[in-house]
């Protein structure tokens, strides 16, 4: 390999142009997934302190937030929930006149060619806010596992495209699939939370979702972040039990772990860049300490220069109107 002076790495660097020439990996917002928060009521729209620029909204406005992102170029929205009432097992979840339920219709209704997932847990739902149903103090995961299933065959019902179960239970891709399948719904994919980490990074979301937790946290069911190896098994068994693509959440801390589940499958993958990291370079932006829309860009390419195919984040709508 010839070395100084012959080879001058800056050349293909000088121009704009240039470097557009040979750049590895570049943003399309037809990747990208714009978190919708739907509450109940008539023309609320509720701003979120922790997530500048996101609010939750009542059906009428999601049905209009959707429909403008889905115009600049946004592929899909991901809808959560925030109940009127909850209780023990998260009746909410499934109920077919359930928040999530009636925003699918209008969504489906408003916005054909829009891909609608829906985030599918039970701790938007449940009095004590954790993802599955409560025994003994414990989490029960196979108590939790019709709960879902049948939670993710009301969304379809309701106009679902996608269903991406978060609970992180063991077994609740495999439930969700015969449910749907039972239900003829066997065209429907699903996007599994396959690694999601139990991470201090999802802080504003759970004010955001109203999720938080009444004891304890979610460490007995989302993984240990030290883990890589244990997050290949879960990507593993997810496929195994149906999964038609595979998340790793949350993003930039994980990165490695894009890589590895990038190397090892080649079913879609996708990335949540989750509250808390987008919650910082707001901060940031907000004390004029960083550029909020280079960070965000520079941010959401290592995210795919990582290995994913399509990132989840709070700045798709912005992202697309950027890149216009
Ligand atoms: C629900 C769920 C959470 C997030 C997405 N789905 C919260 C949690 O597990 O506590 C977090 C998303 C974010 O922080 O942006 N289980």
């Amino acid at each position: 390999m010839s070395t100084f002076p012959v080879t001058r790495l800056r050349r293909f660097r000088r121009t704009a142009a240039l470097r557009s020439l040979v750049r590895e990996t570049t943003l399309d917002p037809a990747e990208l997934v714009l978190p919708l928060f739907v509450c109940p009521g008539e023309d609320v729209e509720r701003p979120l302190e922790g997530l500048p620029g996101i609010a939750q909204r009542s059906v009428e406005r999601i049905r209009e937030a959707a429909a403008a992102a889905h115009a600049d170029g946004v592929g899909a929205v991901i809808l959560f929930g925030i109940p009127e009432e909850k209780d023990d097992e998260g009746s909410g979840a499934w109920d077919e006149d359930g928040i999530v339920q009636r925003a699918l219709r209008a969504l489906r209704e408003a916005s054909p060619g829009l891909v609608l997932i829906t985030d599918v847990c039970l701790c938007e739902y449940t009095s004590h806010g954790h993802c599955g149903v409560v025994t003994d103090g414990e989490i029960d995961n196979d108590a939790s596992l019709e709960l879902l299933a049948r939670t993710a065959v009301s969304h379809v019902e309701a106009g679902a495209d996608v269903v991406a179960p978060s609970d992180m239970m063991d077994g609740r891709v495999g439930a969700i699939r015969a449910a749907l399948d039972d239900a003829g719904r066997e065209t429907t994919p699903i996007l599994a939370y396959s690694a999601k980490y139990a991470s201090a990074f999802y802080g504003p979301f759970r004010e955001a979702a109203g999720s938080t937790p009444s004891f304890g946290d979610r460490r007995s069911y989302q993984m240990d972040p030290p883990n890589v190896r244990e997050a290949l098994r879960e990507c593993e068994l997810d496929l195994a039990e149906g999964a038609d693509a595979i998340t790793v959440k949350p993003a930039l801390p994980y990165l490695d772990v894009i890589r590895a589940a990038r190397e090892r499958f080649d079913a879609p993958l996708f990335a949540y860049n989750v509250s808390g990291e987008y919650a910082m370079v707001k901060a940031a932006a907000a004390g004029g300490w960083l550029d909020e829309r280079q960070a965000a860009l520079e941010a959401l390419t290592a995210i795919k220069r990582a290995g994913a195919d399509a990132i989840v984040t709070y700045w798709a709508h912005d992202v697309a109107t950027w890149l216009r």
